[in-house]
């Protein structure tokens, strides 16, 4: 029985609440720690619930969409509620298995649909993870504890508390219902907390609430030390609503602020500018350029100096003698030098040599610039001075006397490129242990952290067992406890170290962007150094660790209420999605999942960066033999392996069965022997296969009538392909529906380096691909059959690449329908000249009537002009995701359509090159030609595009018979696209409205060329 989801569901609204879920409106539980492409809760609670329900399950999409999100009218962000009870009520005892599940998304919105849900990551990071996200919560949801308002204020669980026991207020006297597990984490952090704050060394380490450093060489040329610095800025912030566009715009600005290096002796000083504090005002309106440096206010133009750093150009400039810093011994100075104190800093803390040499005969050391401050709500720089420095020194020499403790962590980051962050990647800059990351003040930190937090287990264990409750029940609840605050420990992990990076402009305040925020860990200058303990509100948003655990209570909170009430099975699993040999049996009504998208993230080798953390927060250390080893404790499967010896790091063990492409990973792990093939591990062909692999492993999970869901969200045709190859080919699975869903958040920090869409292509896969037929007989029938769609979803409200998408959907479940198609070589030949030529003439024959096949090329343009709402822009402007879906959906690829002309980069978008928007339609499509290059005297042509673009010319310009002359003249020369540039003409003239200037000028071809007598195109 077809499912609501394959009958069709209301994207568009799907979509709105998604893209709600985006900056502010994320999921509270996701500031726990960050992993990459989350899916949204929205969308995903959306699929599960369509592709359980059968297709008649609600009369009006109006009330499928009350169902979901009850609070729809209330609330911007509807994943803040849950589902209604009766939609519940439809899917109690229904089954889902989610095999790549990073941080739960679609089995957090399955439990809270009631649905038993099973959720399996290869990787431990994610393992723990989801432990948290979904299991902890549920387990102690019905323990409560009562709680004067005094603690409650104390531990900062006002809200929790208000939340909870239904109240407005939280008065001292009052007392409070509070769900258990939060109490104890904010009980036991501040716990944390206090003892840190005691600790004799720590005590004296902090002054400031944030420290801005970075790293200083000792010049080659003058031998002084030079400070490196990638951005004097430190404050560029503006007023709530006046977000991004600074360039060359005049706008209020509530702090303005930079750094000024000065020379004084032998050393570089900085000095603060603080525009505001000098020109006394809380607001200023400035124009900034930010690329020149300049800021002028009311006339006066002040200097920003320029980076002393251009790392792609292999550059550095001294701050004393004005030198250019480029080639050393063997490679780029400044890397040489960084590369010297990674290897000082290793004999330094093993005893080698003394501070002394470290300090002073490194070639580079960390260095402290400006404290940041709140004082009186106020934002305050100070310079930081040697005097500063030393405290960094005087952690380093505590390191030196804890050299040996298991707690460091030593582990090797993986050696080869892993992401991307190219050559910034910091193992070519020495850091080649984990421990190499932070300076020694953060090291000492963390490490005195994570001790205390190990502590943490015993106490809630002897509380526990105190109470009387069984040894089972305490240990899981130790457990959940000690594990909250892993997590709190590995967000502000990554968010203080040494590849952090002041980010000076975000419009509610100044902040550190954390490690991982791009996807590949790489070299910084201008990182972040955050006081432990600081809680700051106002224009510095900071992560200290007090910071993460306020993060980590509103997450706990969120999740204790999403899953409140429902008494569902979650069940998190460590497994391989390409065996899954841990299900035992199980069987499921739905799978949905979202699996890596070919080259985009090295899960393994990034998160490496919270598991050497994770691992030593929630293991035990014990003295065997006056040797420290660790020992399991908390979740020991992700720490340990099947004969108990410890995990080492997760590119080490589990790179080779992570399904991406990290071509890196050949180069340590060799060759994999498949099907009497050699294949490199990381290769794209591994990752093929891996993919396949999954589906299979996959199917045999799925009930006989179950539905797959896939998410899908890479840039390339290729990876896309690779999708349909798995699921398709290789496991015999048949496409039954697709959707272009809003998913990823397009966010510029996260998307550095991406190669993501902000959709993906959501697919359902059902069993029973069978038979064969031949290509033209299933194209054929697919147009026709997928017009009749097309015409359906554009009165449900489908549009643009939603449209798109959908149909291709319906495309594809015509071909994949069969085991084999006959009359095509392969699936990149079934796809181009069949799957994607069918979809485009089946848009065209539902928009136009006609139907036509046509090129790549002509196909994209085609769907930009009939499903691209030009607006009231002279020309067509395609967002990426809307260009890059047409694309995959055509095979022709940006670059090509670049240098083909078809389409044109302008500030970010594409614009598409077709007659302007204008009241002559002469002058424009003489203006086209002139931009695109086009002779009009020309007998061939780069594309069947230009052919029509020059055709539209000359029927302006010469009569009906010189015009039907010119016509068999080009045909003799370029037939094949003569006519598809006629077939073109057809549908356009049909499709756009008179009034578009390119409907004008192909209804007057047509209507020169007498078409319909020889020149009727021929068909298919
Ligand atoms: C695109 S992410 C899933 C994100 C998730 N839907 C969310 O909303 O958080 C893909 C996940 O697949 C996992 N993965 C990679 N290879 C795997 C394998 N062989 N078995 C299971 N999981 C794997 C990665 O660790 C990653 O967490
Ligand atoms: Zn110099």
């Amino acid at each position: 029985m077809p499912t609501l989801f394959e009958r069709g569901i209301p994207i568009d609204a799907i979509n709105d609440y998604s893209s709600a879920e985006k900056g502010p409106g994320r999921p509270p539980h996701w500031e726990m720690a960050f992993w990459w492409t989350r899916k949204p809760l929205a969308g995903a609670r959306a699929i599960i619930a369509a592709s359980l329900l059968p297709d008649n399950a609600y009369q009006s999409m109006e009330s499928f969409l009350n169902d979901l999100f009850p609070c729809k009218n209330e609330k911007k962000t509807v994943h803040s509620c849950n589902p209604s009870p009766r939609l519940i009520e439809k899917l109690r005892g229904k089954k889902l298995l989610d095999p790549f599940a990073g941080f739960g998304s679609i089995p957090l919105e399955a439990s809270r649909l009631s649905v038993d849900a099973v959720a399996v990551d290869l990787l431990p990071t994610a393992y723990v993870f989801l432990k948290a996200v979904l299991e902890y919560p549920r387990l102690f949801s019905d323990k409560f504890v009562e709680v004067d308002g005094k603690t409650v204020k104390e531990l900062g669980l006002e809200e929790v508390a208000k939340q909870f026991s239904g109240r407005r207020e939280v008065s001292e006297s009052g007392r409070y219902r509070v769900p258990m597990l939060i109490f104890d984490v904010a009980r036991w952090g501040s716990w944390v907390i206090n003892r840190l704050r005691e600790d004799p060394v720590i005590r004296d380490l902090y002054d400031a609430d944030v420290y801005i450093g970075t790293w200083e060489v000792r010049c080659p040329h003058c031998g002084r030390w030079t400070p490196i610095v990638g951005n004097w800025w430190l404050a560029r912030v503006g007023g709530a609503d006046s977000e991004e566009e600074e360039e060359g715009g005049r706008r209020g600005f509530e702090r303005l602020a930079w750094m000024e290096p000065q020379k004084v002796g032998n050393e570089i000083m900085i000095k603060i500018r603080d525009l505001n504090r000098e020109l006394n005002r809380k607001s200023i309106r400035a124009t900034i350029n930010t690329r020149a440096g300049t800021v002028t206010v009311e006339g006066t133009v002040y200097r920003v100096p320029q980076p002393n750093i251009d790392a792609r150009r292999e550059v550095a400039t001294c701050l004393h003698c004005g030198n250019q810093i480029r080639k050393g011994k063997a490679d780029w100075y400044v890397k040489e030098a960084l590369r010297d104190w990674s290897t000082k800093l290793e004999q330094y803390l093993s005893g080698v040599i003394d501070l002394n040499k470290l300090i002073n005969e490194s070639l580079a050391r960390p260095r402290l610039l400006v404290k940041v401050k709140i004082i009186n709500g106020n934002l305050v720089f100070e310079p930081a001075t040697r005097d500063d420095d030393e405290k960094l020194w005087k952690a380093a020499e505590e390191l030196r006397k804890m050299w040996g403790d298991p707690d460091i962590p030593t582990e090797m980051f993986a050696p080869y490129q892993a992401g991307t962050a190219g050559t910034f990647k910091i193992t070519l800059w020495g850091f080649d242990k984990f421990y190499k990351l932070f300076n020694p003040r953060q090291l000492l930190t963390l490490i005195k952290l994570v001790k205390l937090i190990r502590q943490i287990g015993h106490m809630v264990e002897e509380e526990k067992l105190k109470e009387g409750w069984n040894s089972e029940d305490v240990r899981k609840y130790a457990g959940a406890v000690t594990i909250y605050l892993a997590i709190a420990l590995a967000r502000f992990v990554d968010h203080n170290n040494s590849v952090t990076l002041l980010h000076p402009s975000n419009p509610m305040g100044i902040e550190i962007a954390h490690a991982l925020s791009m996807r590949g860990i790489a070299m910084q200058w201008n990182w972040g150094d955050t006081n432990p303990f600081v809680i700051t509100r106002g224009l510095l948003r900071t992560n200290s660790f007090s910071k993460c655990l306020e993060k980590e209570i509103e997450a706990l909170a969120y999740l204790v209420s999403a899953v409140s009430g429902s008494s569902i099975r979650v069940k998190v699993l460590l497994d391989d999605a390409s065996e899954l040999s841990k299900l035992e049996g199980e069987k499921f009504d739905v799978i949905v999942t979202d699996p890596p998208y070919r080259d985009d993230v090295a899960y393994g080798e990034l998160s490496d960066f919270y598991y050497v953390w994770l691992k030593r927060a929630l293991s035990e250390v014990a003295d065997v033999g006056g040797v420290l080893v660790r020992k399991p404790r908390f979740l020991p499967e992700a720490f340990f392996d099947e004969f108990g010896n410890e995990i080492d790091t997760q590119w080490k063990r589990f790179a080779v069965r992570e399904i991406s492409e990290v071509e890196g990973r050949s180069k340590l792990f060799g060759n994999k022997n498949i099907n009497d093939k050699k294949v490199p591990v990381g290769s794209f062909d591994y990752f093929k296969y891996l993919l396949s692999e999954s589906f299979k492993a996959m199917v045999t999970r799925l009930k006989d009538d179950g539905v797959l869901v896939t998410y899908y969200a890479h840039t390339s045709p290729d990876a896309w392909e690779a999708l349909l190859e798995a699921g398709w080919q290789r496991t015999g699975l048949r496409i039954s529906a697709a959707y272009a869903l809003a998913t990823e958040s397009p966010q510029r920090v996260t998307a550095r380096g991406a190669t993501t869409l902000d959709m993906s292509i959501v697919v359902a896969w059902r069993r029973g691909a069978s038979g064969e037929a031949l290509a033209d007989e299933v194209y054929a029938k697919a147009v026709e059959l997928c017009s009749e769609e097309a015409s359906g979803y554009r009165r449900q409200g489908y549009d643009g690449v939603n449209l798109f998408v959908a149909v291709l959907g319906c495309a594809l479940s015509q071909f994949t329908q069969y085991r084999k198609i006959v009359g095509v070589k392969g699936l990149g030949e079934l796809v181009e000249r069949y799957i994607y030529p069918a979809t485009a003439a089946a848009i065209a024959k539902s928009l136009a009537g006609a139907e036509t096949k046509l090129s790549p090329v002509s196909q994209f343009y085609l769907l930009a002009k009939v499903l691209i709402d030009r607006g009231r822009a002279q020309r067509r402007r395609l967002d990426r995701t809307s260009a890059v879906i047409l694309s995959i959906g055509t095979r022709a690829t940006i670059d090509q359509l670049r240098a083909l002309r078809v389409i044109e980069k302008a500030d970010g978008d594409l614009t598409l090159l077709e007659p302007a928007q204008s009241r002559d339609r002469r002058t424009s499509i003489e203006e086209l030609l002139r931009e695109k290059g086009l002779n009009p005297q020309a007998t061939t042509f780069r594309t069947a595009v230009d052919v029509l673009h020059v055709l539209e010319y000359l029927a302006l310009v010469l009569k009906s018979d010189e015009l039907k002359r010119r016509v068999d003249e080009l045909r003799t020369r370029s037939g094949a696209m003569v006519d598809e540039a006629i077939g073109l003409a057809k549908i356009l003239a049909k499709v756009l409205s008179p009034e578009e200037v390119e409907g004008n000028l192909t209804q007057k071809l047509l209507d020169s060329l007498g078409v319909g007598g020889i020149y009727e195109f021929a068909k298919g």
